[in-house]
């Protein structure tokens, strides 16, 4: 599945997703390093935060507790953020779009 990253500049990248891997991964191995992803994946830093397209919202899957408790701590939330290493790639989100957070 295809993946559109917009990165802090505003430069739009089109990847392709492997299925299993989460978004943060997907990200991260398309050599983009504006994610940390400092915890590796284990919902515990939220330095993998993204804001992804509306039109995606109903296709993802539910937040847990610990990943919205994360996302407060973040200055930079909005209706829209999630933590990517917490949304795999699947082909149903193919062309799934996501603008990395800026920083806090
Ligand atoms: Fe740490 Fe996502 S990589 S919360």
């Amino acid at each position: 599945p295809k993946l559109i990253v917009v990165t802090r500049e505003g430069e739009e990248r089109e990847i392709d997703g492997q299925t299993g891997l989460s978004v943060m991964e997907v990200i991260r191995d398309a050599g983009i390093d504006e994610i940390l992803a400092l915890c590796g994946g284990c919902c515990s830093c939220a330095t993998c935060h993204v804001h992804i397209d509306p039109e995606f919202a109903a296709k993802l899957p539910k937040m847990s507790e610990d990943e919205n408790d994360l996302l407060d701590s973040s200055s930079e939330r909005d209706a829209n953020s999630r933590l990517s290493c917490q949304v795999q790639m699947t082909d149903d989100l193919d062309g799934l779009r996501v603008t990395i957070a800026a920083e806090d």
